[in-house]
């Protein structure tokens, strides 16, 4: 009797059970089954059947008694532990969480292999899949579902899914939750990474917009004021020749000797505005940088120092403008700080290729200490260098000279 009774709680049970009721109960099936038939050779033996079971019998009848109790605690373990899988997925998501590793993991944590993750596209008003692919969400088939994924109210995406799964909503919910989190994620990380991306390029385009500007006030200056000043220069020494050939016929004391030293006084005057002019013409733009390459510039620079340079190594193949004027004013302000602070008695500049790229270092034996502060000229070379994903790095230890060396990466 008991037996039967024990049979029929047991088939109801299964009858009425959810998902996750059955996930504790299947366990218990089999050792109900062996629990049954060891029960009903006993009750057989009991009636007088002939099967000769020795006292070995009542061993098995024990074990068969304990294995229901032991299953079905190990099924409500294995609940457990299924719960467990959605506290596995948050951390999982936490941790990397894409595309198909998140339909991976949603389906782990659903028990669900064939669960699919759809992502919300708002702008276009449809579902797509990881890899963008429009996904068509209404289905006629009565054993999936369809779950909306919400966060703040706002739908980011859908779970595809056994429909048994609405029988557990808890599990559902918190795996929508997990997964609506990880996608979140994944969209503000996309947003972060493009925002990132428009502003490397735009701060690339004002240097290049600055840097252009500075060549064409440079153009401006050579071709206008410049060649003015040098029509001028030669108007005057014309008009010096002139007079000084008149003076020759004069009488000697004449008025033309005081205009003579006047206009050499001009001359010289004109010399020195054409002179300041040129400089500040190159420091706006290096023309030869443009019409001689990087070599040529560094050259001259080091010509123009102060201090003795030594140029060591030279930049061969074709370099980007961009990275050639980097390079150009890495060593242009460098050689001014040494002229400025350094107190040095010699620099030493080097220039080839390095592990990212080109590699440009100015070093020089002087007082040392350089640290950049905001607006200065090393922090304005170092935004330069951030353009071209490149770097510089300052080593200024007082009393051991200063080393600047910039990377930057191309070709
Ligand atoms: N080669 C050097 N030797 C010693 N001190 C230096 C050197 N270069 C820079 N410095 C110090 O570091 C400071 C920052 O330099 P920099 O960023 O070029 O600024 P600034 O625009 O004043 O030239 C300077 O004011 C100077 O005190
Ligand atoms: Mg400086």
């Amino acid at each position: 009797m008991s037996i039967a009774a024990f049979a029929t709680v047991l088939v109801n049970h299964w009858q009425r059970a959810t998902r996750a009721a059955r996930r504790v109960l299947a366990p218990v099936l089999p050792t109900a089954l062996l629990y049954g038939a060891v029960s009903a050779t006993s009750l057989l033996a009991e009636l007088g059947a002939p099967l000769g079971l020795g006292r070995e019998w009542a061993w098995v009848e024990y074990v068969a008694i304990l294995a229901v109790p032991v299953t079905f605690l190990g099924g409500l373990l294995r609940s457990r532990l299924a719960g467990y899988s959605v506290g596995e997925l948050v951390v999982e998501l936490g941790d990397k969480g894409t595309g198909g590793e998140l339909r991976a993991a949603v389906s782990r944590a659903l028990g669900d292999p064939s669960a699919e993750v759809a992502y919300w596209m708002p702008d276009l008003g449809i579902y797509a899949d990881a890899d963008g692919r429009p996904v068509e969400l209404t289905t006629d088939d009565l054993a999936r579902a369809v779950t909306v994924i919400e966060r703040a109210g706002e739908r980011i995406g859908a779970l595809v899914h056994d429909s048994a799964l609405r029988e557990e909503p808890q599990l559902l919910d918190s795996v929508c939750a997990a997964a609506g989190l990880a996608m979140e994620n994944e969209r503000l990380h996309t947003e972060v990474l493009t925002r990132l991306a428009e502003v490397s390029a735009s701060r690339a385009r004002i240097v290049e917009a600055a840097d252009a500007e500075r060549r064409r006030v440079e153009r401006n200056l050579h071709d206008g004021a410049q060649q003015r000043l040098v029509s001028l220069s030669l108007a005057l020494a014309m008009a010096r020749n002139r007079l000084a050939g008149e003076a020759e016929c004069s009488e000697p004391g004449s008025r033309t000797v005081g205009v003579e030293e006047l206009l050499s006084e001009a001359a010289d005057e004109l010399i020195l505005a054409l002179r300041e002019l040129r400089e500040l013409a190159r420091g706006i733009h290096p023309a030869i940088l443009t019409e001689e390459g990087l070599g040529a510039a560094v050259e001259s620079l080091a010509e123009r120092a102060p201090v003795p340079v030594e140029v060591l190594g030279h930049p061969d193949g074709v370099l980007p403008p961009s990275v050639e004027a980097a390079a150009y004013y890495v060593v242009s302000e460098a050689l001014a700080n040494v002229a400025k602070y350094a107190k040095a008695s010699s620099v030493r500049v080097t220039i080839g290729r390095g592990g990212r790229g080109l590699r440009v270092e100015v070093a020089d034996d002087g007082v040392g200490g350089a640290t950049s502060h905001p607006g200065s000229g090393l922090e304005g070379l170092a935004d330069r260098l951030a353009t071209l994903d490149g770097r510089l790095v300052v080593e200024s230890h007082p009393g051991t000279g200063t080393r600047v060396t910039a990377e930057i990466p191309c070709g």
